[in-house]
């Protein structure tokens, strides 16, 4: 049993959406979906550190709204929302969240400077957790309409793999922040969370968007597991392999809003992602059941 959205969601006709970090890839093929259901009476809170970025997206309509937006910075995000509440008025109301924003630190661990660090966990953990907080305030107030909150996690969410430990470090943290907050709602208050795990997807995420730490003489070797990994990562690419499309996340995430059941608290989206997360959680029983005689300390497990 789904321990945490226990209830059916019903997406309402006019619900609002509200994504970040939608200048290209993931966020970018959301936004576009939600314009075409404007005609249909929803609407769209479309957010980029670079406003000039979301000139995809209409400029004429009132249901949708462009706004500059950078996660790490706590009087950007207040900025944001007190100008998406001016623009609605008294009509302001937040159905769906989309924590997109984000970036990858891969490369050596040890080379990793504290500022490349602070700066990814704040945007990867602190952005999506000050978003989050700030719309659970807005749904709150909303009487019972309550909504979702997707935080974009990743495969990496789930799994760990050589050379991207900040990455992981973020997204993890997105996980068992997301997992303790949503349990901390009233059930009332209708407020769902989806920590989405996606793998590949075709975006700018191994483009202009990565960031790659000083690399480190003592892991240069071809034999050293995170040269192999971005090796096999780059052929993957190359050849697309499991690859999927941003527009594919786009719609998998309406479908979860739209359907008008229980918001699954994890969502691993992709094949790639369903079948590691699995081997992942089967491996971790083999593991439990080897500690059990000394992880039980004498008692009945
Ligand atoms: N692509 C994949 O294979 C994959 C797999 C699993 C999870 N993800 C996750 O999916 C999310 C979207 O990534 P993507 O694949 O669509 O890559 P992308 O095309 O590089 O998009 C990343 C977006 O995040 C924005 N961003 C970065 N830092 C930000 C900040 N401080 N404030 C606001 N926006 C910020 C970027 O804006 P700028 O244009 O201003 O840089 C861009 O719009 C990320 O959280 C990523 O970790 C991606």
């Amino acid at each position: 049993m789904n321990p945490v959205n226990t209830k059916p969601y019903s997406l309402p006709p006019d619900a609002t959406w509200l994504i970040t970090g939608c200048s290209s890839g993931i966020g970018k093929a959301i936004a576009s979906l939600i314009a075409t259901k404007v005609s249909s009476g929803q609407r769209l809170i479309a957010t980029a550190r670079d406003p000039s970025s979301l000139s995809y997206l209409p400029d004429d309509n009132p249901n949708i709204l462009k706004l500059r937006l950078d996660v790490t910075s706590p009087k950007s995000v207040t900025a944001a929302f007190s100008d998406a509440a001016k623009h609605f008025g008294s009509n302001f109301r937040l159905d769906v969240i989309i924590n997109n924003a984000g970036y990858s630190l891969s490369g050596d661990t040890e080379s990793a400077t504290e500022d490349e660090t602070h700066k990814e966990t704040e945007t990867l953990f602190f952005g999506t957790a000050r978003m989050t907080t700030a719309a659970i305030g807005v749904m709150r107030q909303a009487a019972g309409r309550g909504g979702i909150i997707f935080n974009i996690s990743s495969l990496a969410g789930q799994c760990a793999f050589p050379g991207h430990a900040y990455y992981h470090a973020g997204k993890w943290a997105v996980e068992g922040w997301t997992e303790s907050v949503a349990k901390e709602m009233h059930p009332d208050w209708n407020i769902n969370f989806c920590i989405v795990e996606p793998s590949g997807v075709k975006t700018e995420f191994e483009g202009h968007s990565k960031a790659h730490t000083r690399p480190h003489p003592a892991y240069q070797g071809a034999d050293m597991p995170a040269r192999r990994l971005e090796m096999f990562v780059r052929k993957g690419i190359e050849m697309g392999m499991g690859m999927m499309e941003p527009s594919d996340i786009a719609d998998a995430l309406y479908k979860i809003a739209s359907r008008g059941e229980c918001v699954p608290l994890r969502l691993p989206l992709g094949a790639t992602a369903w079948k590691m997360v699995k081997a992942k959680h089967e491996g971790a029983l083999g593991e439990l059941e080897k500690v059990k005689g000394i992880s039980g300390m004498g008692q009945e497990l």
